[in-house]
């Protein structure tokens, strides 16, 4: 992983708010060149759910992000920012942000873009799910779950992609590439995640994959999923390049491990 440097951590446990009923929520933004996004969502999420701590995860963007949330930081106690160097996509910015969520103590940890695709105000709605399930998605493809302004082609994709994981993985859920979440710390503690090498947005099935077979409680929750106003998608043919392989070695892994154990049965 590469160097980071850690700015101020959460002030003292005894000066936190927790959420009612879940402790200590900490929602890690990821960024790249979100400068001109990323002032706008904190400032929303920190009024939307004042308890929540926000952690900017920043692969050294060029156009200055992470020196805007070091400002935010310096005044406002509860806004983090983890500099990275260089840009290593969502699945290892994420994987930092969460293990210095663990290592400050977080009992939620969630996932949120910082282009305003996702709602500061539904939040609650995905925390409050989160009291009876240990995974919730903020789902546009459940009944009430809509997207916004994308452009036809991104929808196809967004459809295929889910089909083909659901058909690969014959996992229940509809949105398993969503990016607004919310988990309960241990669905996600570092020992879960050792092994983890999804870089693009595959990492968002690689999550909900894992925790599913593990048999934690996965719910979805409808959100709004509106596109960015302004910046740029980081979406990429690589990463769909990237999700297809994946997706498609795990789910021949699945079989071949279901096989195995008929064949141990019948020995
Ligand atoms: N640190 C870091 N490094 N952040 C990144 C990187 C990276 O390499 N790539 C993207 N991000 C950040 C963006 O700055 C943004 O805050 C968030 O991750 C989502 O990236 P977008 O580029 O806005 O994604 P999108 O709108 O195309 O895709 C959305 O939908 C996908 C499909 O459902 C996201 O919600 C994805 O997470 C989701 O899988
Ligand atoms: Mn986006």
């Amino acid at each position: 992983m590469t160097a980071e440097k850690m700015e101020q951590g959460p002030g003292p446990a005894s000066n936190r708010e927790e959420y009612p009923g879940l402790g200590n929520v900490v929602v890690v933004i990821p960024t790249y060149n979100e400068a001109e996004n990323i002032r706008l969502i904190v400032t929303r999420l920190r009024r939307a759910v004042p308890e929540v701590e926000v952690l900017v995860a920043d692969d050294g963007s060029p156009d200055g992000t992470g020196e805007i949330v070091d400002e935010m930081a310096a005044a406002d106690p509860r806004v983090h920012v983890l500099h990275r160097t260089s840009k290593e996509g969502l699945g290892a910015a994420y994987l930092a942000g969460f293990a210095w969520a663990a290592e400050h103590g977080a009992d939620v940890m969630v996932e949120m873009d910082a282009d305003g695709s996702h709602d500061p105000d539904e939040l609650p709605r995905l925390l409050n799910a989160l009291r009876d399930a240990d995974v919730v998605i903020g789902s546009r493809k459940v009944p009430g779950g809509k997207i916004v302004n994308w452009p036809m082609s991104r929808v196809m994709i967004s459809h295929v992609g889910n089909l083909y994981t659901r058909l690969a993985l014959s996992i229940p859920v509809k949105d398993s590439t969503a990016g607004f979440r919310a988990y309960r710390a241990e669905v996600i503690a570092p020992e879960n995640l050792a092994g983890v090498a999804s870089q693009g947005y595959c990492f968002q099935i690689d999550m909900v994959y894992r925790a599913w077979r593990a048999g934690y409680r996965v719910v979805e929750v409808p959100v709004t999923f509106a596109e960015r106003e302004r910046g740029h998608s980081k979406m990429s043919s690589d990463i769909v390049r990237e999700a297809l392989w994946r997706v498609g070695l795990w789910g021949v892994q699945a079989r071949v491990d279901a096989a195995k154990k008929v064949i141990d049965k019948l020995r």
